[in-house]
C-alpha cells in the first residue's frame, strides 16, 4: 500500500485526499484522454524547515505540451504555483512523489477531445526506491513501444502506458525486474517508465528522439551532467545486439533515478560499472542540493510553520 500526502488539488481547490472522488462515467477513464507528470521531491537533508523539488520547471512545461494534445491550455506557471502551496500544504516528511494529471473531466461518450471538459488534479505519495539500486535484470519485452504517427509520444499521454504495463507484467512473471521494449523499427527504445543508455567503449549513448521515446527529463539530466563531467555522449539508433554486450546499462527515470541494469535475458553484464556509478552519485548529491553547479535545477521550497 502507499501512504498519500493527505492534502490533495482536486477541481480547483485542495482537499483532502480522500475526498478527491471522480465520477464513473468521467470522459479519460474510458478513452484514456488523460496525461500526467511525475517528479520528486525531498526534505532538505541539510534543513528540515525546506523541500527541494528536482527541476520543477522543465515537469511543468513537459505537462502543459502534453496537455496541448488533449486540446487543453494549462500554463505551466499556474501550475508550479499549485504544485508549491501543495507541497507547503503537506509538508512532507520523507522522500515523496507528485503527480499531477491532466484529464478530460466531462461525462460522456464518444472519443473526442472537443466539446468536452478538462482539468487537471495534484496529489502525491511518499517514495523509495522503485527499482533496486544495486542492480536489475531486464527481458526484451515481446511488446513494440508506439510509433509517433500513431501516437502522440512528444506527451506523457495516460493511454500509451497500457503497453508499459502489459511490458512490466510480462517481465515480472517471467522472473525479470524490468522490460526494454523496442521501437518499431527493431532498435532500442526504452523500459516501461524509464529511458535507457549504454557505455561502450567509455562513451555514453542514448536513443536519440526520433527513436519514439519518451522525453525524459532524466535522460536530459544525465546527458548534461556526463558532458560537464568530460563524457563523450552520443544520441543514436542502438540494435539489440549492442545493448546485449555492452559495457554498462542502465535506466533512469524520475521514479527509478539511476538504475543499473545487471542482466539482460541470458546475458550477463559486467559488474565494474565506473560511468554508471559515477553519474549516479553525482545525480544524487544534485538532488540534495549539494552541488554547486547545478543550483538552478533544485527548486526549494520554505516549509511555513515548521
Ligand atoms: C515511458 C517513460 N519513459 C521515460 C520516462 C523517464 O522520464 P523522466 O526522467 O522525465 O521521469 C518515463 C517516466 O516518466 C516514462 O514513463
Amino acid at each position: 500500500m502507499h501512504n498519500f500526502l493527505p492534502i490533495a488539488y482536486f477541481e480547483n481547490q485542495f482537499v483532502p485526499f480522500e475526498n478527491a472522488k471522480i465520477s464513473i462515467a468521467t470522459h479519460a477513464l474510458h478513452y484514456g484522454t488523460a496525461a500526467f507528470g511525475g517528479m520528486r521531491g525531498i526534505p532538505d537533508p541539510e534543513n528540515p524547515q525546506q523541500i527541494l523539488l528536482f527541476r520543477l520547471d522543465r515537469h511543468c512545461q513537459r505537462l502543459c505540451q502534453s496537455a496541448k494534445f488533449l486540446n487543453y491550455e494549462l500554463s505551466p506557471e499556474k501550475l508550479e504555483q499549485i504544485i508549491i502551496d501543495f507541497v507547503q500544504k503537506n509538508q512532507p516528511t520523507k522522500s515523496f512523489y507528485i503527480r499531477p494529471l491532466v484529464y478530460s473531466s466531462g461525462l460522456g461518450i464518444a472519443p473526442r477531445l472537443h466539446n468536452i471538459e478538462k482539468n487537471f488534479f495534484v496529489y502525491g505519495l511518499e517514495m523509495g526506491d522503485y527499482l533496486s539500486p544495486d542492480g536489475i535484470s531486464c527481458r526484451i519485452s515481446s511488446w513494440t513501444r508506439q510509433e509517433d504517427r500513431s501516437f502522440p509520444l512528444r506527451g506523457k499521454i495516460s493511454a500509451a502506458y497500457i503497453t508499459s504495463a502489459l511490458a512490466k507484467t510480462e517481465a515480472v512473471e517471467s522472473g525479470f525486474d524490468e522490460a526494454i521494449l523496442m521501437n518499431s523499427q527493431g532498435k532500442v527504445c526504452e523500459a516501461t517508465g524509464m529511458n535507457v543508455f549504454i557505455v561502450r567503449k567509455g562513451k555514453l549513448i542514448t536513443p536519440g528522439f526520433e527513436q519514439d521515446i519518451l522525453e525524459g527529463i532524466t535522460r536530459d539530466s544525465v546527458l548534461t551532467i556526463a558532458k560537464n563531467l568530460g563524457i563523450p555522449t552520443i544520441e543514436r539508433p542502438i540494435d539489440k545486439s549492442e545493448l546485449l554486450i555492452a559495457d554498462e546499462v542502465f535506466l533512469c527515470g524520475t521514479a527509478a533515478k539511476i538504475a543499473p541494469v545487471k542482466q539482460i535475458e541470458t546475458f550477463k553484464l559486467p559488474e565494474n560499472r565506473p560511468i554508471t556509478e559515477q553519474l549516479k552519485e553525482k545525480l544524487s548529491g544534485i538532488t540534495e542540493n549539494k552541488d554547486s553547479d547545478y543550483k538552478n535545477w533544485i527548486y526549494v521550497i520554505p516549509l511555513e510553520g515548521k
